[in-house]
């Protein structure tokens, strides 16, 4: 077996369409990246299973979309214009720039070899900023969402005014989000813009603890439902010098990505910090009133924030495998979790002649109703499943001449390569029960 390298995975995902380097015919742009049809298929299903397993799932946890553009004192009051730097230097020589926390200052210049070339580190915000309206000055200048979470706590207020929720409860909401990185290596891992999975509890002071851990047991819990290797993922307690300025405790899942262990998603105690600065700044009464209790407090904070794009790199290095069959041939395969893959059903005649492509057109057309499913009726059928095991479509139907016969096809599974017969009245419910029973065989 051989291993998942980073090199491999960008070559599979610029072949088959997962991922491309945004504006590549003018050179590219850096940190910028484009989901090609099945990366945009693999991407949707992520946020859906998220979406599922964190709003459906749970009786108290409520939907937001929030625009990304937001009245510029959002970034005053939640610290981000005056906090949200990295630390760089430039080199005077080459002009290249470098995060100072990443690089040795006493060294060479990495770009050009120039000895001593570096000025003092200063703080770069990474925020992206624009003008809103015609006129470009002070009082026209907004910003580009670093993070969803802000938009939560600015419509905490009327969340709770019009949705009869209780503390604790939560807001869930996926979206983009825009960070000006100047270290953007390793594929679609850190780049400029990206999306993000985050959801904001709200709980009672004192609570806070326990929620904390209640949420860092259920994120880990929905990686191994999403059929991540749990060897794969593992928890990183972030120290003193790490706590983002709003934290109070925060854990990192961390994943094994083809470069090392790097973070994944965050769970954060942010305490009341948000809330409370956003009443400072907008002058408007964020407490919640407890109508058991009568107690009025502003809640503390448990953030769950993943990133939907980073979450795609993870289940592309997670599922991609090469492996050496008893013939000596390499077959690449991504072994997805069924409930993620961009396509569910492969349907193959065996030949299209004799009536065989007409009957499997037929089925793919019943199929579409319930999977997403790919037609391929050209090339030997070897070659055919090796495609679609290469982007990792976990079930393949093919319809030979005992078909015309019996109704029944040949249904192949992925990881194992079994194949069995089923009669065609019960390929969706064998599809179904395949996918909730799905356990990864390597
Ligand atoms: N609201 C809290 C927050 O934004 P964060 O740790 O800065 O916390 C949360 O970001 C998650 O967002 C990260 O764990 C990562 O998955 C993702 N993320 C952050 N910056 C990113 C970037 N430049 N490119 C891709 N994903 C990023």
């Amino acid at each position: 077996m051989a291993e998942a390298t980073m090199d491999k995975i960008v070559s599979l995902c610029k072949r088959r369409g997962f991922i491309f380097q945004s504006s590549e015919i003018y050179g590219g742009l850096a940190g910028s990246w484009d989901y090609g049809p099945l990366g945009v298929q693999l991407k949707n299903n992520i946020r859906d299973f998220w979406w599922k397993e964190m709003t459906q799932m749970y009786d108290n946890i409520v939907g937001l979309d929030a625009a990304i553009l937001m009245h510029p004192k959002v970034w005053e009051a939640s610290g981000h214009i005056k906090n949200f730097t990295d630390p760089l230097v430039d080199c005077k020589q080459c002009k290249s720039r470098f995060r100072a926390d990443q690089i040795d200052l006493e060294a060479a210049c990495p770009n050009c070899g120039t000895k001593d070339s570096f000025t003092q580190p200063r703080n770069f915000n990474l925020m992206f900023s624009t003008h809103i309206g015609s006129v470009e000055d002070e009082g026209s200048l907004i910003y580009l969402r670093p993070e969803t979470a802000q938009g939560i706590y600015a419509d905490f207020k009327s969340v709770v005014q019009s949705s009869r929720v209780k503390v604790p409860f939560g807001i869930a909401q996926v979206g983009k989000a825009f960070r000006n990185e100047i270290t953007t290596k390793s594929f679609i891992f850190r780049s400029v813009e990206f999306e993000q999975m985050e959801m904001q509890f709200f709980v009672k002071p004192g609570e806070d603890d326990k929620w904390f851990s209640f949420w860092r047991e259920e994120r880990l819990k929905f990686y191994h439902k999403m059929g991540i290797k749990p060897t794969s993922l593992r928890w990183h307690q972030h120290g003193p010098d790490e706590l983002a300025f709003y934290a109070k405790e925060a854990f990192d899942i961390q994943f094994l990505f083809p470069m090392g262990w790097q973070e994944l998603e965050g769970v954060h105690n942010r305490t009341d910090y948000d809330l409370s600065q956003h009443q400072i700044f907008s002058g408007k009464d964020l407490t919640y009133l407890d109508q058991e209790t009568n107690e009025r407090f502003v809640p503390y904070v448990v953030e769950t924030s993943a990133g939907l794009t980073r979450n795609v790199l993870m289940a592309l290095s997670d599922a991609y495998e090469e492996q050496t069959l008893e013939n000596n041939e390499v077959r690449t395969v991504l072994h997805f979790h069924p409930a993620i893959a961009p396509v569910t059903v492969a349907v193959l005649p065996l030949v299209k002649k004799d009536g065989l492509g007409e009957v499997a057109s037929k089925l793919d057309k019943e199929l579409r109703e319930d999977f997403t499913t790919f037609y391929d009726q050209n090339g030997a059928i070897g070659r055919r499943y090796r495609r679609m095991d290469e982007i990792g479509t976990p079930y393949c139907i093919t319809v030979d001449y005992q078909t015309l016969e019996d109704n029944s096809v040949t249904l192949r599974y992925r990881d194992s390569m079994k194949q069995i017969r089923v009669s065609m009245n019960q390929i969706v419910q064998e599809i179904r029960t395949a996918t909730k029973n799905y356990k990864r065989v390597e």
